[in-house]
């Protein structure tokens, strides 16, 4: 590792997100770069997409990527939000091939904790941690005394008779029109229905719609 930096880069539902980052310091040390996601977002058509950010960065140390997928030993098990062929897949395999770089792929949520805990709100706390990503998706990384349980997927817990992303992610939000009060109130119940199950000690909200935190702040009521 060149300087402690990484290119990290993280694949979503309908944006593919790089930077240069500092690990040590948690810092970016670039600015983000965007590419959309290719639809159908199929395995090749990403690798090429992420190949656009390596090359935008002229990058060839290693690569970091945040997978909307359960990832284990480096092969994509699910795809909720992605296209279905990435089910078997070895990510890092592909990726790696395509950039010529190394190549670490996580679960997205998990990797977003992990950084939370290391530099963010979750720093030095102990106890149980949940983070929740709230997007096209809901991506959960659970944590117990900085101990991370990895591919939780709390987003696919059954809730209300389906799956609770289909419930209260922001995806739904705005497929079915509903105002930030009407989806605050379906957010609260699934929060509140993690902490009857968990009992955490603290909740962490990521994903693009924890920037539009103080449109549904007022309707969490959780202990
Ligand atoms: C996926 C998770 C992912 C989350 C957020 C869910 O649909 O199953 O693996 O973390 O979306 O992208």
């Amino acid at each position: 590792m060149i300087n402690n930096q990484i290119l990290g880069i993280d694949v979503g539902a309908s944006g593919i997100k790089g930077a240069i980052v500092n690990v040590k310091t948690g810092e970016l040390i670039t600015e983000r770069f965007r590419v959309p996601t290719p639809s159908p977002a199929k395995p090749k058509a990403v690798a090429k997409s992420v190949l656009t950010i390596v090359n935008h960065f002229k990058w060839k140390g290693l690569i970091g990527v945040g997978f909307p997928a359960v990832i284990q030993n480096g092969i994509a098990k699910t795809a909720a939000n992605i296209d279905n062929k990435w089910i078997g897949t070895n990510v890092e395999k592909l990726l790696s091939k395509t950039t010529g770089c190394p190549v670490s792929v996580r679960n997205d949520a998990d990797v977003a904790g992990i950084a939370e805990l290391q530099f963010g709100a979750g720093k030095n706390k102990k106890g149980t941690i949940i983070l929740i990503t709230i997007g096209s998706g809901l991506g959960s990384a659970v944590f117990t005394d900085g101990v991370l349980l990895a591919n939780s997927e709390l987003g696919h817990l059954k809730f209300k008779g389906m799956i609770a992303e289909h419930y209260a992610a922001d995806s739904i939000r705005k497929k079915m029109n509903l105002n930030w009060n009407e989806w605050g109130k379906r957010f609260n119940e699934y929060l509140q229905h993690l902490e009857f199950i968990f009992s955490p000690d603290l909740i962490l909200l990521g994903g693009g719609s924890s920037k539009k935190f103080l449109k549904y702040k007022n309707l969490l009521k959780l202990d």
